[in-house]
């Protein structure tokens, strides 16, 4: 077989890799560094980080549904501050490309969050328009195109390192949304975050999370994320990051095809620890069966019918 070059080129930043570990589903890497070395990733996207820590949402706050989780965590973390201090300091002892996923509950709070972490060192920020699961920020601002490029402008105008701007399947439109954010100075996109959804317990006739609601993810979603990853591609010029669902190296393949040049494995890592480097192998072992020198040469492949 054929020794694939599986570098990818993100926004200006070389990965030596087109894996990136999603926002929310790998914490900061410690406890996956126990497994083995994350050096071995193109990227880690961390746990989404606001101005002030969070204990987030009362459980029961996750549940397993076909094919996927509903969760609504709600933003637990430790805050901007405390991830500068603690967290970053040990990720940058590995060699990978580290992104900052942010929310804010006003544009001011982005702006600021992307000048403290640009000052600490992260290669990237990610600004989450997208959580379905807190009442400020978040989906709030990822649903409507002025207030998204708001927010959009508001980090460019703070940060040094490229702003990726993650954008939410729960829209009518997404290329609204993608192309408002890239006229506003965003550098990449990536997509999707959880499709909003719920279950109820009928037994009890209630919500099976306390928060009635949540967003889903895992294998479920991934015809969505490639249907959304193919069409934003297609609207915009900045690199897009295609998640939603990837478990095996041929979704990662589907996404790059649709035209992601870097792809995130999410739910994914809670059910496998290696999962994310599972998907990489398999990844390169699907480009050279198709004879490619490099898995870069995927990105935007499909074929029309
Ligand atoms: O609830 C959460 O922490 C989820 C965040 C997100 O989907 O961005």
């Amino acid at each position: 077989m054929n020794k694939i070059d599986m570098r990818v080129d993100f926004a200006g930043i070389s990965m030596k890799n087109p894996i990136v570990v999603a926002s929310g589903t790998y914490g900061f890497g410690r406890e996956f560094g126990e497994f083995y070395d994350i050096s071995q990733l193109g990227g880690i996207s961390c746990k989404g980080l606001t101005f002030t820590p969070r204990e987030g949402n009362p459980p029961p706050r996750v549940a397993e549904t076909p094919m996927g989780i509903l969760n609504s965590v709600g933003l637990q973390n430790p805050g901007v501050d405390e991830f500068i201090a603690k967290e970053l300091p040990e990720l940058r002892k590995h060699d990978l490309c580290v992104i900052a996923n942010i929310s804010g509950n006003t544009p001011e709070e982005y702006a600021l969050m992307s000048e403290k972490l640009s000052r600490a060192g992260v290669d990237m920020i990610e600004v989450n328009v997208s959580c379905p699961n807190v009442k400020c920020g978040g989906l709030q601002y990822g649903v409507v195109p002025e207030l998204a490029a708001e927010v959009t402008a508001a980090a460019k105008r703070s940060a040094t390192v490229p702003v990726m701007v993650k954008l939410s399947p729960n829209v009518t439109d997404i290329t609204a949304i993608a192309k408002a954010v890239e006229a506003a100075g965003a550098d990449a996109v990536s997509l999707i975050n959880t499709v909003r959804g719920m279950r109820i317990d009928v037994k009890t006739r209630r919500p099976v999370l306390k928060m009635n609601t949540g967003g889903l993810s895992g294998p479920a979603v991934l015809p969505i994320a490639v249907r959304m990853v193919w069409e934003v591609s297609n609207a915009v010029k900045i690199p897009v990051m295609g998640m939603g669902g990837v478990s095996t190296g041929e979704d990662a393949a589907q996404l790059m095809l649709a035209g992601a040049t870097a792809v995130a494995v999410g739910t994914a890592n809670l059910v496998d620890p290696f999962a994310a480097l599972r998907v990489r192998d398999e990844l390169a072992e699907i480009a050279a069966a198709q004879q490619l020198t490099a898995v870069r040469e995927l990105t935007g492949g499909v074929l029309p019918w």
